[in-house]
């Protein structure tokens, strides 16, 4: 069935590769939506089906940014919140921007563009991208107490919202991913090859995204072969 779907941070990594999956599907629309709108114009410009829209989660009207990027299009069936932003520090070296930058960006963005997408919903399924870093009782990293909790955030916002929205057709569920092999990781973990690439977390991605609102609703789900 054709659909018309958002991913947010499309512009490199497992979005981009999620773009170029759904994007073969003629059907589908999508809108890609990241910071770099130069770079999405250049990967997704072959794609007929694929529009890119500037956005910068990291600022202080995201609501209405969205808002105003959605006015185009009747519906949103699919929402794939997927940008993250990771610092790498130890903990008392993080600073209020840091914080801020992975709060803006990983969970208030986030919940900011679901406001936007809800108010195009009917029958939709909204998937988090979290971290197994997220993930109450996972192994965790020194360095990373700005981005992962920050990503459980991201995890408790999804059964909130799902709590809220239970009696309507609009379902969320959250992945808690583990190594993929992307620019974010090289940055997080140097020369640490991951067993998986962004194309391959991609089919799951899109599968998942596409089918899975039918059997499960506020649910995080680890997808990880590894640790990191
Ligand atoms: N790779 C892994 O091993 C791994 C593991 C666990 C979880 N994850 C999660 O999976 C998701 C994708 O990760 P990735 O590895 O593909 O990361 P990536 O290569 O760093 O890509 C991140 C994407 O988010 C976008 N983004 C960053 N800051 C943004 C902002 N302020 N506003 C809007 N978009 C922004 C980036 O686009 P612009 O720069 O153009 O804005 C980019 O498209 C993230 O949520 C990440 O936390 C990844």
């Amino acid at each position: 069935m054709p659909k018309t779907i958002v991913v947010v941070g499309a512009s490199r990594g497992i979005g981009k590769a999620v773009v170029d999956l759904l994007a073969q599907n003629a059907e589908h629309k999508i809108l890609a939506l990241s910071r770099n709108l130069e770079k999405m114009n250049a990967s997704f410009g072959k794609y007929p089906n694929v529009e890119c829209h500037a956005l910068d989660l990291n600022q202080s009207n995201v609501r209405a940014h969205c808002e105003e990027i959605f006015q185009t299009i009747d519906s949103i069936d699919v929402l794939i919140n997927n940008a993250g932003k990771l610092v790498n520090k130890p903990f008392t070296e993080l600073t209020r921007e840091d914080l801020e930058g992975c709060y803006n960006v990983n969970i208030i963005g986030v919940m900011e563009t679901t406001q936007a997408a809800v108010a195009k919903m009917k029958k939709a399924h909204i998937v988090n991208i979290s971290s197994v870093g997220g993930f109450q009782g996972s192994m965790k990293f020194p360095g990373l107490s700005a981005y992962s909790t920050s990503k459980a955030a991201l995890c408790s916002f999804t059964e909130l919202f799902a709590e809220e929205y239970k009696d309507t057709d609009i379902k969320t569920n959250c992945l808690c991913l583990g190594a993929v092999q992307t620019e974010m990781l090289e940055e997080a973990f140097p020369g640490y090859e991951a067993p998986v690439s962004p194309e391959k977390m991609a089919e799951y991605i899109v599968n998942f995204a596409l089918t899975a609102d039918q059997w499960m609703n506020g649910k995080i789900i680890p997808v990880s072969l590894s640790n990191p």
